[in-house]
């Protein structure tokens, strides 16, 4: 026999590659965490100042430590204006001691003089209504001049003449609203702001907090950057870790995050010297994170500063004490009633009413910084002090360890620990049945995943790969299908970093890169990966048949109590050959005829695909289909080698 006919070609080979075929109980799984996936904020990369924040004006505060000196970046001078930092000994306030001293100079007599700044990296500017303030301090009688202009070319786009009211003892507020009359074509822009220089009396104005928003996700003052917050919600979350990180630890004992320092007016906010090489001005604050969880419907994860910084001190156990009452106040101003200290604090500050807080997390990773001896003072008193002092107070909370069983600590339930596997995907697909080792009572947050490492490579050694990645999408996705499996032990999972802002960053793997300019934004290969599996929650897992992976096919089954739908998520690695998968999926209890969206994840550039903001590109392809139930409840679709898969089954229709 010499000529194969094409048809019979196709039938030998798809001959050689069985179906994997799956049977899925119809009861008899565990119920999971109602809160499987979330965000975790960390200020790295400019995710908080210049990123999830929206406040469009760099260093408007002047504020700086010993480590990132007060300076004048990102302020220039406009028609001859000579700036200057002042220590002025009647400072706008105690937590804002510098200010920016503007002189007549040498500009032309005849010009108005002013300055400028030129954002995080540039100022998106389109037509929509800009808020912004600025405090003054001198005598001027004129009016000052608002205005949103091209660094390119000078072209004007919005203006906003604000007469003054300023007094020369004494800062004076002045809040301004402004419209551009069009688009910038590009974010080379920046923010200014003029004053004849003729009305000046003394030679010289100070200014200080010098503040410009454009609208803000859900109209909230002080608030969030609208494309990065929808961005996030459309991921489905369900909650909000915070306030770090790294960032909790601080770089030194001297300067942990503190809470009681984010708080209130901006102008009692001194900000602090961050972990990732820059200063933070702290405008997005505790009260600020937790009007992001209700304004996103987020459970508030709190991490409380446990006594480690970031270089390895801690406190000895006859110290600890204040931070415990520190960690305890925190609590009581977020969830104590108005009447108490600090509940009436938070009523003070315009919320009477107490938020909810279930979860408390102490510290942050505690089995790094400063082990062995900064991990042993961990797991033999501040731990255990911490953990006593606020179950005493909050026995309804759940306490968080910062290590987790993998990190060799023991933690008697019901506390729980935080796993953060940055990994190779390989290891993703090689621990597979990594928590098969939880009891049903070792609760486990993972505060932080993400492939991180190329395969292969020599992990921290060989540094970070330089964007989210095809196959590590897919080994995430294979993680998640495990801590899915495990969602009655899993409290839920968070990717993380989840931000990078592409002028300046720390950390290249992130869930989104972005610019000033919004409509630079890129969704990785892990958003895309992220957002199929946590967009389709599974309440009560589903026994199967096989029980778990077969050598390619990663999977788990459940139902949506909710809605009543079957859910089914796979995830395909690498196969022999590069062979495509056929799968077969059979719900007990699911009728022939019952109709089911299977959505497709594949990559158009192979495993090392990445989407790129510099050509903005997207090589996540999505497919969806409408699949009909088979005898038996079996639904047929093939998976391809390197691909993600959910299969959502239509509740039963009734008529
Ligand atoms: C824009 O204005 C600045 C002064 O604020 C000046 O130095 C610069 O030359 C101007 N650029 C253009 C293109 O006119
Ligand atoms: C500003 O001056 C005050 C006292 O006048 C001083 O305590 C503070 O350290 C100074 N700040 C800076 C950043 O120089
Ligand atoms: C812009 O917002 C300010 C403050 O919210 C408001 O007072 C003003 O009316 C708004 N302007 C326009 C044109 O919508
Ligand atoms: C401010 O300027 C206006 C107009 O030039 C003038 O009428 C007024 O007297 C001045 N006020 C002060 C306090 O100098
Ligand atoms: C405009 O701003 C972008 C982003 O900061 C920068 O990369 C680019 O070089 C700027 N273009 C010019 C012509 O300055
Ligand atoms: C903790 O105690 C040791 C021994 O007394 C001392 O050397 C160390 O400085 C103390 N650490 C701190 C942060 O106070
Ligand atoms: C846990 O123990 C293993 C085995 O001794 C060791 O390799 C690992 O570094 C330890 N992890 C931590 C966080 O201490
Ligand atoms: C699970 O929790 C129990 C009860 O707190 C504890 O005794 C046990 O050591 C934990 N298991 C692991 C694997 O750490
Ligand atoms: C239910 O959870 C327990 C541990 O909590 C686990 O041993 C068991 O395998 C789970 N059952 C199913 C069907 O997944
Ligand atoms: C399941 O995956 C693991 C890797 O996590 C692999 O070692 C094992 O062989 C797979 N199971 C089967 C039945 O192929
Ligand atoms: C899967 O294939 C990739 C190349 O696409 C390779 O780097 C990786 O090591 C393979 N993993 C396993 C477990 O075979």
């Amino acid at each position: 026999m010499v000529f194969l006919s094409g048809a019979a070609l196709v039938g030998l080979l798809v001959a050689s590659v069985a179906a994997v075929d799956i049977k899925v109980q119809a009861s008899g799984g565990n119920k999971t965490s109602r809160m499987p996936y979330g965000l975790m904020h960390e200020d790295i990369n400019n995710a908080g100042d210049g990123g999830i924040y929206a406040e469009l004006i760099r260093n408007r505060a002047f504020q700086g430590s010993s480590r990132y000196p007060v300076s004048l970046a990102g302020w220039t001078p406009i028609n001859g204006a000579a700036l200057s930092i002042k220590n002025l000994t009647a400072p706008l306030s105690s937590a804002l001691p510098n200010s920016l001293n503007v002189a007549t100079g040498n500009g032309s007599p005849d010009s108005e003089i002013g300055f400028r700044n030129d954002g995080f990296w540039g100022i998106d500017v389109r037509v929509q209504n800009y808020t912004g303030s600025f405090y003054v301090r001198g005598s001027y009688n004129g009016s000052f001049t608002a205005s949103l202009s091209s660094t390119l070319t000078n072209e004007t786009f919005g203006s906003v003449s604000i007469p003054s009211q300023s007094k020369n003892d004494e800062w004076i507020k002045h809040e301004f609203s402004l419209v551009p009359k069009s688009n910038a074509p590009s974010s080379n822009n920046s923010f200014g702001i003029q004053f004849d220089a003729k009305s000046v009396i003394g030679g010289s104005l100070d200014f200080n907090l010098i503040s410009l928003f454009p609208p803000t996700y859900k109209g909230r003052e002080n608030g969030l950057r609208v494309d990065i917050a929808e961005a996030f919600e459309a991921l489905g979350p369900k909650f909000l870790r915070f306030p770090g990180g790294n960032a909790l630890e601080g770089p030194n004992l001297a300067n942990p995050w503190k809470w009681d320092e984010t708080i209130g007016d901006l102008k009692n906010r001194p900000g602090r010297p961050g972990v990732w090489g820059y200063q933070t001005s702290d405008g997005l604050g505790l009260v600020d994170y937790l009007h992001w969880c209700d304004d996103m419907e987020l459970e508030p994860i709190l991490a409380v500063w446990s006594g480690l910084a970031l270089d390895g001190a801690y406190i000895n156990e006859t110290d600890l004490q204040p931070w415990i009452d520190d960690a305890l106040a925190e609590i009581e101003f977020i969830r104590g009633p108005a009447s108490s200290t600090y509940g009436s604090l938070r009523a003070s500050l315009g919320h009477p009413e107490p938020w909810k807080l279930s979860y408390v997390e102490i510290g942050n990773e505690d089995w790094l910084a400063g082990a062995p001896s900064g991990y042993d003072s961990y797991i033999e008193y501040r731990f255990p002090l911490f953990k006593q002092a606020i179950e005493e107070k909050y026995p309804d909370i759940q306490i968080i360890a910062s290590p987790s069983k993998f990190d060799n600590m023991t933690i008697a339930a019901p506390a729980a620990g935080d796993y953060h596997p940055y990994r190779q995907p390989n290891d993703y697909y090689a621990e597979f049945s990594k928590f098969d080792a939880l009891g049903p009572e070792n609760l486990t947050l993972v505060g932080e995943f993400a492939a991180v490492h190329p395969n292969g490579g020599r992990d921290w050694d060989a540094g970070l790969h330089p964007f989210p990645w095809w196959i590590g999408g897919v080994g995430e996705a294979i993680f998640m299908i495990a801590t899915e499996r495990a969602g009655d032990r899993i409290i839920g999972s968070t990717y993380a970093p989840i931000l990078r802002n592409m002028n300046r960053w720390q950390w290249s793997v992130c869930m989104i890169e972005f610019e000033a300019d919004n409509s630079k934004t890129t969704l990785s290969t892990a958003y895309h990966v992220f957002k199929l599996i946590s967009t389709h929650p599974i309440t009560a897992n589903l026994p199967t048949t096989p029980s778990t992976n077969t050598s390619s096919l990663f999977f788990v089954a459940g139902v949506n109590e909710d809605t009543g739908a079957h859910v089914f998520k796979s995830a395909n690695y690498n196969t022999t050959n590069h062979e495509d998968t056929p799968v077969k999926v059979g719900f007990a209890g699911v009728e022939q005829g019952r109709k089911a969206q299977l959505t497709l994840l594949t990559s158009t550039e192979g495993p090392f695909g990445f989407n790129d903001p510099k050509i903005g590109n997207n090589v996540v392809k999505e497919t969806n289909e409408e699949l009909v139930a088979g005898s038996e409840g079996v639904f047929e679709w093939t998976m391809p080698e390197l691909s993600v898969a959910v299969l959502e089954v239509s509740p039963e229709e009734k008529e």
